[in-house]
């Protein structure tokens, strides 16, 4: 069966989670894993995956790995990288970029000399960092039939490598963001690849969806973010927001978005918008209508600097009020087999958890909590030095210099 090694971005647990859901892996396909890839056994060809990339918010790359080296020598790489280049059926000079993903520091620029005392070859190496940039990789035909893409990943008893088929196409991305006409500075918002990284982990639950239109909804749609990706997705949307402004916002650049990207979004997809709050979002919606709701919920006071905890507290009281009546709503509107995603507001400085407070009472109203992997794959992961779902099953993604976190949980009813 065909290997395929997929590079990480930064996230590196959600982005095994989504894989895990979208190739449906169970834990024979895993040949290894390591804290910034995966290498899955998948009896699909080179096209069938390659076609995922461009859906797959958590992998920057798909490869094809390479023997690895097994212990953590220079020169033992060396050996491996210069033996491996010398398999290659070419005339004339090869052209290899190379990429470094591991917690220590890796001249690439040595390992790239040294092979090139070996081999014939002109490589080409990061500016500035340790993996090229898309850009670089296409501009030195590093894609195509002249040129390779290795990439040396560090694993904990010494490195594994892969060669790059493709990579993900941050133009694409670039355009569907930073193009929108109208961006909320105060709510901010979701990045695109956590929007496909949490519709992926929604609509590829255990049970598979049933109905032939499912319908994806956003019940804290702000700028509509979530909505625009599922609909490249292919799917029927519906975004709510308290806010008349918000849902203002949501449809100007929906409007934007279907024309500008017409030629990529699937012809069954589509939105609809409602002002609405959350919690009566079963006034608007008919029963178990509902295929996945994935959502960035309400944060509450976006501080400025770090609440006090006085301050937490007061704002929590309020939210565990809201988030009651919200999830009440939510269940009636989702059918038997279907997620929800979500993400909660999460104090980073505190480590204050809103959804540690509400746990009981969600699973009270009817939810179970999905765990993200299955249990072997847990205890695999658990080895690797990065960070890992909560012990009451949430994963909490941030950024640097954010203030509130998104604490993401996995629902199913009950
Ligand atoms: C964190 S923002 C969502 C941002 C969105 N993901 C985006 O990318 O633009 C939360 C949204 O929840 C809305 N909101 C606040 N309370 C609400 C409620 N009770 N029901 C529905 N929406 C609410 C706010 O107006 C805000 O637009």
């Amino acid at each position: 069966m065909p290997q395929y090694t997929f590079i990480f971005g930064n996230h590196p647990v959600l982005s095994l989670a989504e894989l895990c859901r979208v190739f449906a892996v169970g834990p024979g396909e895993v040949v290894s894993l390591y804290p910034t890839a995966v290498t899955l056994k998948l009896s699909l060809t080179k096209n069938e995956v390659l076609a995922h990339l461009p859906g797959l918010g958590g992998t920057t790359k798909i490869c094809t790995p390479l023997p690895s080296v097994p212990d953590q020598d220079k020169e033992n790489l060396v050996h491996v990288i210069v033996s491996w280049l010398q398999t290659i059926d070419n005339t004339g000079k090869l052209s290899v970029g190379f990429n470094y993903l591991g917690p220590h520091p890796l001249d690439l620029n040595e390992i790239a000399h040294l092979a090139k005392a070996l081999v014939k070859l002109r490589y080409v190496l990061p500016v500035g960092g340790v993996h090229l940039s898309a850009a670089q990789i296409t501009h030195n035909q590093l894609d195509n039939e002249k040129g390779f893409d290795l990439n040396i990943i560090e694993t904990p008893t010494g490195y594994a490598l892969c060669s790059t088929l493709a990579v993900q196409n941050v133009d694409f991305y670039h355009d569907r963001d930073e193009g929108r006409p109208l961006r909320p500075s105060d709510e901010g918002m979701m990045p695109l690849k956590l929007c496909q990284i949490l519709l992926n982990l929604a609509l590829h639950g255990k049970n598979p969806i049933t109905v032939s239109a499912p319908l994806v909804l956003d019940p804290f749609c702000g700028s509509g973010t979530i909505l625009q990706e599922a609909m490249l997705m292919g799917y029927q949307t519906v975004g709510s927001d308290i806010s008349k402004d918000a849902i203002n916002t949501a449809q100007a650049n929906l409007i934007w978005f279907a024309k500008k990207f017409q030629k990529w979004i699937p012809l069954q997809a589509n939105y609809a918008l409602l002002t609405q709050p959350a919690q009566k979002i079963h006034q608007a919606l008919g029963m178990e209508a509902v295929s996945a709701i994935v959502s960035e919920g309400f944060l509450g006071e976006l501080f400025l600097r770090p609440p006090a905890l006085e301050q937490i507290h007061h704002q929590n009281q309020q939210l565990i009020k809201l988030y009651h009546e919200v999830f009440v709503a939510l269940r009636k509107v989702l059918r038997p087999e279907a997620l929800i995603v979500m993400s909660l507001p999460y104090y980073l400085q505190s480590k204050v958890s809103l959804l540690e407070l509400i746990l009981d009472d969600i699973k009270q109203i009817g939810y179970n909590l999905e765990s993200w992997f299955e249990e072997d794959l847990s205890a695999r992961l658990s080895v690797l030095a990065i960070q890992q779902p909560t012990a009451y099953g949430s994963y909490i993604y941030s950024r640097p210099r954010q203030i509130i976190g998104r604490e993401i949980i996995i629902l199913s009813k009950t």
